[in-house]
């Protein structure tokens, strides 16, 4: 039986975590559960899951759960995620919480040896070259979370370095890909977060509909699997079945499919190298004639193109573009820009960053503090 902490259990991919636990339930155990402000939907996930810690963003709300839950600990902040990490028994450690705050609890599941199923794709973006070089100090494993990258784990199992010529990552095109008659300054926070296949939060569904996820994804991809820009190809398929490809030398290409539902990838990186029996429902091979692919259209979406600019810049460059796209992203939901800005806003940031080199945390923390201070005060 695993032993589970969930960090960001309040949001969907933590949502589906539990999901998974309800259906198998012999085979994990949900020790420690760590969320951000939704206090009430947090309590009823200590009710059902019995945790032993439980952790939340504000020291404030621990007084709200504590006194009706008097077995649990309850904790806060960055240190809370952390003792949600160290709590006896926790063997895996979902990391879906979202945005720059998922950095430091991965960095610290890793130091613990612990598998970390990672959703969350801002921490390898901002720190992957030091989540790589953790990684190599420890016993951990990290198993990416994320859809794409899930599948391409699962590709390149047993190849050989030689034997791959590039990956392919797919991308669904969000809710605008096919509202071509729609004007970009007309999209509201409303039709952005509608995404026709996934069930997302509202950041990576903004982020799905400028393509700036696509964008962090190719960049995680570099950082998992060590290609370069050049080897990584995007294309836009919007029935999300087939989730990534390896080319091989050969010109042959394996590609991994099934239906467009996170808890495929989240169970097989709880349970890798095992697979939980019908996790999800199968794809019916009828809808094959039916599936389509695009090339992207940067023209309309620049974020994407911008992400491949930024990774040839560097890591340093990285960490701004993704500090600009949180922030912009924020204005965007909360209506003080369009979206259309949200390009505009990242491309300012990435014009004033001058790129350093970045060999430890305190760097990486640093270019991210300065480029949000740089931006607000815009
Ligand atoms: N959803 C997907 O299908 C999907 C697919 C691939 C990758 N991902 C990645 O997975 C991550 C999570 O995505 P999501 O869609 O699940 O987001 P979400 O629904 O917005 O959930 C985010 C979770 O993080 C919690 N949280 C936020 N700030 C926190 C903090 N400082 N400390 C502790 N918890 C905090 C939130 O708590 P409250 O709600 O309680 O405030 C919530 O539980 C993102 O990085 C995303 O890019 C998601």
């Amino acid at each position: 039986m695993r032993g589970l902490a969930v960090l960001g259990s309040t949001g969907t991919i933590g949502t589906f975590t539990l999901e998974i636990v309800e259906k198998f339930p012999e085979q994990f155990r949900v020790l420690s559960l760590a969320a951000g402000k939704n206090i009430e939907s947090l309590r009823k996930q200590i009710v059902k899951f019995r945790p032993k810690i439980v952790s939340v963003e504000a020291f404030d709300s621990v007084s709200l759960l504590s006194q009706d839950f008097p077995d649990v600990t309850f904790v806060s902040g960055k240190e809370g995620l952390e003792a949600c990490i160290d709590q006896d028994g926790v063997d895996t450690v979902v990391v879906g919480v979202v945005g720059f705050a998922g950095l430091s609890p991965a960095l610290h599941a890793i130091r613990r040896s612990k598998r970390v199923a990672l959703a969350n794709k801002e921490s390898l973006v901002v720190g992957g070259s030091l989540l790589k070089a953790e990684l190599e100090k420890s016993d951990a494993e990290l198993i990416p979370v994320d859809s794409e990258h899930n599948g391409l784990f699962q590709l390149l199992l047993g190849k050989k370095r030689e034997e791959i010529a590039s990956i392919v990552l797919t991308a669904s095109g969000g809710p605008l890909w096919k509202r071509k008659d729609l004007p970009l300054e007309d999209v509201t926070p409303q039709i952005a977060i509608k995404h026709p296949n996934w069930n997302m939060g509202p950041k990576i569904s903004v982020d799905s509909a400028t393509l700036m996820n696509k964008g962090l994804e190719v960049i995680e991809a570099h950082f998992l699997y060590g290609y370069s820009a050049e080897k990584i190809e995007v294309w836009i398929h919007p029935q999300s079945i087939v989730h990534s490809a390896i080319w091989l030398t050969d010109n042959s290409c394996m590609a991994q499919l099934t239906k467009p539902d996170m808890k495929s990838s989240i169970g097989y990186a709880l349970t890798y190298p095992e697979r939980l029996a019908e996790v999800i429902p199968r794809f019916s091979f009828k809808d094959m004639a039916s599936l389509e692919f695009y090339e992207p259209d940067h023209k309309r979406f620049p974020c994407l193109e911008i992400a491949y600019e930024t990774l040839r810049r560097g890591q340093s460059a990285v960490i701004a573009l993704n500090a600009a796209n949180e922030i912009a992203v924020e204005a965007f939901l909360q209506g003080r820009i369009l979206f259309p800005d949200i390009p505009k806003v990242i491309e300012r940031a990435l014009s004033r960053h001058r790129s350093v080199s970045v060999d430890n945390l305190d760097t990486v923390f640093a270019i991210d503090a300065e480029t949000r201070a740089k931006e607000l005060s815009s």
